[in-house]
């Protein structure tokens, strides 16, 4: 099994797609995001996680120091539990580093436990909340903050 992080390309698209599709917590953004986001002149880093050459999981961050956003991660369902959002989130850490942010923003719902266990366990702390913020159900966003220069992932 080999975990490689790369950035995310046009023919990424239908494989990002169906994980978004099937990861229900993540956003669901149309292709044209992730091209925009993947485009010239973009202030997002995309990344893709390939697990023995095919695509198992992506996140999308914007940057605009000193602050960076997670906008969306997401792992296939059969590689869940593997590191691989772990890998994507230090990846995306240097990324903002290098980005001169100084901190890493981002939103989930409350009820999103594995999401809120893999923050946690990156070092996220818990800033503020957004009541009723999310839709469909509706459920409040939490908004977690990572300071980049005293970060820590473990693997
Ligand atoms: C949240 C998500 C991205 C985690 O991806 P992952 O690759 O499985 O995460 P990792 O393997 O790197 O997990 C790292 C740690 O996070 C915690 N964690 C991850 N999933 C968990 C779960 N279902 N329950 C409890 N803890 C969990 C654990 O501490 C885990 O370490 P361990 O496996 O050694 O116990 C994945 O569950 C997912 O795609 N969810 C749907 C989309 C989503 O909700 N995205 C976040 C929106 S803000």
């Amino acid at each position: 099994m080999s975990l490689r992080i790369r950035p995310m390309t046009i023919s990424d698209l239908d494989h990002v797609l169906a994980i978004a599709e099937t990861a229900v917590t993540a956003p669901r953004w149309p292709r044209e995001s992730y091209q925009e986001a993947i485009g010239p002149g973009s202030r997002r880093i995309a990344l893709v996680a390939e697990q023995d050459g095919l695509v198992a999981g992506f996140a999308v961050m914007s940057i605009l120091p000193p602050q960076a956003e997670l906008e969306s991660i997401a792992v296939a369902s059969r590689w869940l539990r593997h590191g691989v959002a772990t890998a994507l989130l230090q990846d995306l850490m240097e990324a903002a580093r290098w980005g001169e942010a100084t901190e890493l923003l981002l939103e989930v719902r409350a009820s999103n436990r594995a999401a809120a266990e893999l923050y946690a366990r990156a070092g996220f702390l818990e800033v503020g909340r957004r009541p009723g913020y999310y839709a469909d159900p509706v459920e409040d966003a939490v908004i977690l903050r990572l300071g980049l220069w005293k970060s820590r992932v473990q693997l």
